[in-house]
Order: structure tokens, then sequence, then C-alpha cells
């Protein structure tokens, strides 16, 4: 069966409609190309606690498999993704970021700007991406084939103790 995933577009113009939402719709479609069914999308402006309500909301209410956000990782005071995700997660897995940074690292210096967070809360995995939707698409592009994986392990079935 296929996983199920969320995606969260963090962006204060977006969520006003003063700007048109591409990366949600790019995450969105590159999910879908790898097997996953999107079974919610949203776009939230960058305030800490509207980000945590959202990810638990997928997380628990929608029952998402994956959680992706994308936007509000960089450096300017309205860009607290990071902060907002630390706060409802239960371990980070720091690795995911530091594979997209490997990465994109290879396409532009600027990628050390972002400072995406990933994590589990219960049985979600929740990943940052940053907001432009070329950066979300390399971003994303790094991870996308471990990630079957990665829910699998967060399910319990890698553990043979
Ligand atoms: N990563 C990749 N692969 N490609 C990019 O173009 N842009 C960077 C970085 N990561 C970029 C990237 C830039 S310019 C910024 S400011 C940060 O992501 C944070 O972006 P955000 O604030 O939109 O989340």
């Amino acid at each position: 069966m296929a996983y199920t995933a969320a995606v969260i577009t963090v962006s204060d113009k977006c969520s006003i409609g003063e700007r048109v939402d591409t990366s949600g719709p790019a995450v969105k479609e590159m999910l879908t190309e790898a097997g996953f069914q999107v079974v919610y999308t949203s776009i939230v402006p960058d305030e800490r606690s509207e980000i945590s309500a959202e990810i638990i909301k997928c997380e628990y209410e929608v029952d998402a498999d994956l959680i992706i956000t994308t936007g509000g990782t960089g450096l300017s005071k309205r860009d607290v993704t990071p902060e907002a995700t630390r706060a409802v997660i239960d371990y980070e897995i720091p690795a995911i970021p530091q594979a997209m940074l490997y990465y994109s690292l290879q396409i532009t210096t600027r990628a050390m700007l972002s400072r995406a967070v990933a994590g589990v809360r219960n049985d979600g995995l929740i990943i940052n991406l940053p907001g432009s939707e070329k950066a979300a698409r390399e971003n994303l592009g790094a991870i996308i084939g471990t990630l079957d994986h990665a829910l699998k392990m967060i399910a319990g079935e890698g553990h043979n103790k």
C-alpha cells in the first residue's frame, strides 16, 4: 500500500494570496510520481504556533506518514519553520538535512543558508524543505529515493529483536 503524504507550504505572502504557491504543487507532483498518495495540502503563514499546529494536525488528524513543509528555513526573522518543527518532533534525523545539503552544495553555495530540520513525531516523518520551487525540488530530489525505507523503519518493520 502507498504511503500517505501531506504538504504544508509556509509563506506569509502565499497565505494571503499575494504570491502564487508553486513549491507546494511541485512537491506534491514529485511525491505522487514517486508513488506517495498526497492526501492533504495547505498554506500557512510564517507563524511558529500555526506551523507547529499544522504539523500536529497532519500527523494526528490527517494521519499522514510523511509530512513535508516548504519554506521558512532561512535566516530572516520570519523564518521559523525549523523551530516550529523541533517543538513538535520526538527526535531529529540530522542526516536527512545533511544529505540535502551535501547534494545542494554542489549546485549552489547558498544551500548553506537553509536550516531545514527532519524528525519523527509518533509514526510520522516530518521534513523541512526550503521555499523556492527550485530549492524545494532539488532538496526533495536528493532524498526522495530513501523515504520509503525510512518510513518502513519508523513503522517498526526493520525491527527484528
Ligand atoms: N538549496 C538548493 N538545492 N537550491 C537552492 O537554490 N536556495 C538556498 C537554500 N537552499 C537553495 C537551496 C537559499 S538562497 C536559501 S535563503 C535557503 O535555502 C532558505 O530558503 P527558505 O527561507 O525559502 O526556506
